[in-house]
């Protein structure tokens, strides 16, 4: 144990019941040393205390693992980089656990949520505010209450989507590639000619928060005017486009616009950039194809930083091919963390390793929410009604679940 109280355990050496136990199963379930020496080791903290949480990835900041500890957890970490299969998953779970806190590359089916009931779980937490890697049916069907981070990601995210736009726009990319292969021999009129968004029409296809914060640094930042695609018209923006768009009169400049399309066809027909913020779920899945990139234009740019398979990435692949002034900026791939062949070798496209979250703010704020669901729910706590999540992120939380995604199916709020 170190001076804070945490007991680490070693690769494959760890003599506890539980990570005997989580080897014993891999041998068993993959008939071999391969799987064993991939046990992932479990880092304790408080091994004191009475409620069991696993948490399958080492998480940033400590605040989390405070929460945890004021409700009496004894926390095991999984530690090391590689992604857990079902089966480990359910070896770390044994049959004495409490609640878990999983991961976004984690798929979180019924098996899981079988095994953690069986094991007396009552909460589950995902780490991330998406959780289309969870089957919530099948946790609703195990009475386990679900949560997930929403509200810390929303402008690190939207930012990202800033930054891949103009990257894309302004072949950042490459051009830095051309610098440091010693390629630049001077100023000329033509190097790397991109695209002005200034007064050009921007288009969010999903206008929830994040949808919304990207949508509000394009036109207050850069005066494009928007065209937004979702089912729920989003009065506050279109009045907050709207105020803005009176003040530029104000000051003698052109007012920006705000419209809600009818269609994501028309969006994508009269966009110069548009920007995913869907969910994904059976309706989003490859909402973006072959026949909805052709009727984009030619020189429009493609920014996701959603969920991969919202967009066809072999058709992505096809159309930036065949339209060389055509731009994407990715975030996220449709089978992550492989790409689709031939992506990483256009130049017109600008990929980054699923980081729209990555800011230590982010992340620690993430954890402190994970924390704070499965710490209500273990306490017997309600379900707050959402809002305002800061009060989550430091010191003692309020006492209520910040984010349960099934809380009405379980007749929890
Ligand atoms: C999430 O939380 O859903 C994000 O994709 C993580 O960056």
């Amino acid at each position: 144990m170190n001076s804070k109280g945490i007991l680490t355990r070693p690769r494959a050496s760890g003599k506890t019941d539980l990570t005997r136990r989580a080897l014993d199963v891999n041998v068993r379930c993959n008939q071999g040393v391969t799987r064993f020496m991939n046990t992932p080791s479990l880092q304790i903290v408080n091994p004191a205390g009475h409620l069991r949480v696993l948490v399958t990835k080492p998480l940033p900041g400590t605040h989390w693992l405070d929460v945890l500890v004021a409700a009496g957890c004894r926390v095991e970490i999984a530690t090391g980089d590689d992604i857990l299969s079902g089966e480990e998953i359910i070896a770390l779970i044994g049959d004495h656990c409490h609640a878990a806190i999983g991961q976004l590359t984690e798929s979180w089916n019924a098996g899981l949520f079988a095994a953690l009931k069986h094991a007396g779980g009552r909460a589950y937490s995902n780490y991330a505010v998406g959780y289309n890697n969870v089957d919530l049916p099948a946790a609703t069907a195990c009475g386990i209450p679900v949560g997930n981070t929403p509200g810390v990601l929303t402008e690190t995210t939207a930012e990202i989507a800033v930054a891949l736009t103009f990257s894309a726009a302004r072949r950042i990319v490459e051009a830095d590639r051309f610098m440091r292969g010693g390629q630049f021999n001077g100023w000329l009129p033509g190097l790397f000619l991109g695209n002005l968004l200034h007064g050009k029409t921007v288009g969010v296809i999903g206008a929830g928060r994040i949808g919304e914060a990207y949508a509000r640094m394009m036109v207050e930042g850069h005066k494009m005017n928007l065209v937004y695609f979702d089912p729920q018209p989003n009065i506050l923006l279109e009045k907050s486009v709207r105020a803005y768009g009176a003040f530029l009169t104000t000051r003698g400049e052109p007012a920006v616009t705000c419209r809600r399309a009818e269609t994501v066809d028309s969006l994508l027909e009269e966009s110069d950039v548009v920007s995913l913020h869907t969910l994904l779920d059976v309706g989003t899945r490859h909402l973006i194809n072959g026949e909805r990139l052709a009727l984009m234009k030619p020189d429009a740019i493609l920014i996701n930083t959603s969920r991969g398979p919202v967009v066809n990435e072999a058709a992505l692949v096809a159309h930036c091919r065949s339209h060389p002034d055509f731009r994407a900026g990715l975030d996220v791939f449709e089978n992550e963390p492989a790409m689709a062949p031939g992506l990483a070798d256009l130049e017109n496209v600008v990929i980054v390793p699923h980081i729209s979250s990555a800011t230590n703010w982010t992340r620690e704020g993430m954890a402190s929410l994970a924390a704070c669901n499965v710490a209500a729910i273990l306490q017997g706590y309600p379900v707050a009604a959402g809002g305002d999540v800061r009060p989550f992120l430091a010191g003692t939380p309020p006492q209520v679940a910040p984010s349960i995604v099934n809380a009405r199916e379980l007749g929890l709020g």
